[in-house]
């Protein structure tokens, strides 16, 4: 049997690996923004892996890194010993912070950093409730799908799954903004008032694989004013938008907040399984040992992937070249789309672009049509899967994504209808 066929055999339903094709590509290799077949055909990734490889692959420091902690033999300490890889980690985080006063707790996935997140806002705050965003995503196990807003995903599954979480517009536009915060406001003085505070609130910045949405720099900060006078933490969901995707190194960065705690995953360490949650002061100090934790945490592996990302993020002009160069293409990509009459809008904030189609149906379309015929991986994502997203690696030659996006601009002009407005 084919990897294909034993993958289709064995494999949960609940992965995604036949969404799109019955029998998708079988990558062997990768080289920068290209992955390579077992046929040895060339495929440009415009998705890194949702939002994670963001060096692109077989980036030297990042092999170095994985290659150094190979050689040591060991892959496996638990967390009751010190490793030199996580303790560097901690290191680099702090300087990458630009600030000593901080505590870190390190986990596997974006969706377990979520947990922690929710975990020590109610151990610290004795509160239970949140708030979080409508569209918002942070993850699919149960706490994370309590603030995770669509209920397309959360409905399969019985019981009350986030009966300790209310749902707060998020805005769609910037005129929305004003009514949003009321709305918050409403809901933290309600709250208050039946004298069940707000332990915290949750939120990303930009809505990523919802459509990149936002951000909005007052809702931000008129948030954060929420939070304070409420006595409530803000937690800043930096998973996928985090570390460069938005062309800074947070994308609650274009504003002036300063969450409570910043949750980071994917992108942290550009492949491996890695997050965390990065606290202001002593806020991850205060529980005792054991209060929380997983085998696999901080493992060697991921925490030197990790550092080798940081530092090419901090050295390399990552940042700007998100600005300078991806952007700029996002901007020119959008300009022609709109004029083309075949998509209804194009969103974009540093190296994530979302263009919008009529339904997931055109959506998945257009990926198909650049995966089969142009051998382009894109992703799908919106609110109802209605969206076309484009996650290059932060480092990707400008020529050629240029390139890439007037390929996808000629399969949207010449392969979809006019959109039904
Ligand atoms: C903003 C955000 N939060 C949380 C998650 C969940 O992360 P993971 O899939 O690693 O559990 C994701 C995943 O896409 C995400 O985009």
């Amino acid at each position: 049997m084919s990897g294909a066929e034993v993958t289709k055999v064995f494999e949960s339903t609940a992965v995604n690996t036949f969404k799109l094709l019955d029998k998708p590509p079988v990558f062997m290799r990768g080289e920068g923004p290209w992955l390579y077949t077992d046929k040895d055909e060339q495929y440009l990734d415009l998705v890194c892996g949702s939002a994670t490889s963001n060096l692109g692959h077989n980036h030297p420091e990042h092999i170095k890194a994985i290659k150094e902690v190979t050689k040591t033999g060991i892959f496996h300490t638990g967390t009751r010993l010190i490793s030199p890889y996580r303790a560097d980690l901690y290191q680099q985080l702090s300087e990458f912070m630009e600030t000593p006063d901080i505590s870190i707790h390190l986990s596997n996935s974006g969706s377990e950093s979520i947990e922690t997140a929710i975990k020590i806002t109610r151990f610290i705050t004795k509160r239970q409730r949140f708030i979080s965003f409508e569209g918002g995503y942070h993850g699919r196990t149960l706490g994370a799908l309590s603030v995770t807003h669509s209920e397309k995903i959360k409905s399969p599954f019985i019981g009350k799954i986030g009966d300790f979480v209310t749902f707060v517009p998020f805005p769609r536009k910037e005129t929305e903004v004003g009514f949003c915060l009321e709305k918050c406001s409403e809901i933290f003085k309600y709250y208050e008032s039946i004298e069940e505070p707000i332990a915290g609130l949750i939120i990303e910045a930009v809505q990523g694989v919802s459509g990149v949405w936002g951000p909005w720099t007052s809702f931000l900060e008129g948030l954060e004013d929420l939070a304070k006078k409420h006595g409530s933490l803000f937690i800043a969901d930096e998973i996928w938008s985090g570390l460069g995707r938005s062309g800074k190194k947070f994308s609650f960065n274009y504003s002036k907040i300063s969450p409570d705690l910043i949750v980071l995953g994917k992108g942290l360490s550009s492949s491996t399984p890695l997050s965390a949650v990065i606290a202001k002061g002593d806020l991850l100090k205060s529980w005792t040992p054991g209060a929380h934790t997983s085998t696999f945490q901080g493992n060697p592996i991921s925490c030197a992937a990790a550092c080798a990302t940081l530092k090419e993020i901090k050295h390399s002009s990552l940042l700007e070249h998100v600005n300078n160069s991806i952007e700029p293409c996002f901007y020119k990509l959008s300009k022609q789309l709109k004029n083309s009459g075949k998509v209804k809008t194009v969103r974009f904030v540093g190296a994530q672009c979302a263009i919008e189609l009529d339904n997931s149906k055109t959506s998945n379309l257009v990926q198909n049509i650049a995966l089969q015929q142009e051998k382009m991986l894109t992703y799908g994502g919106g609110i109802n899967g209605e969206c076309v997203l484009i996650l290059p690696p932060l480092n990707i030659d400008k020529d050629l994504l240029e390139k890439a996006l007037e390929t996808l601009t000629m399969i949207i002009t010449e392969e979809l209808p006019k959109h039904s407005s």
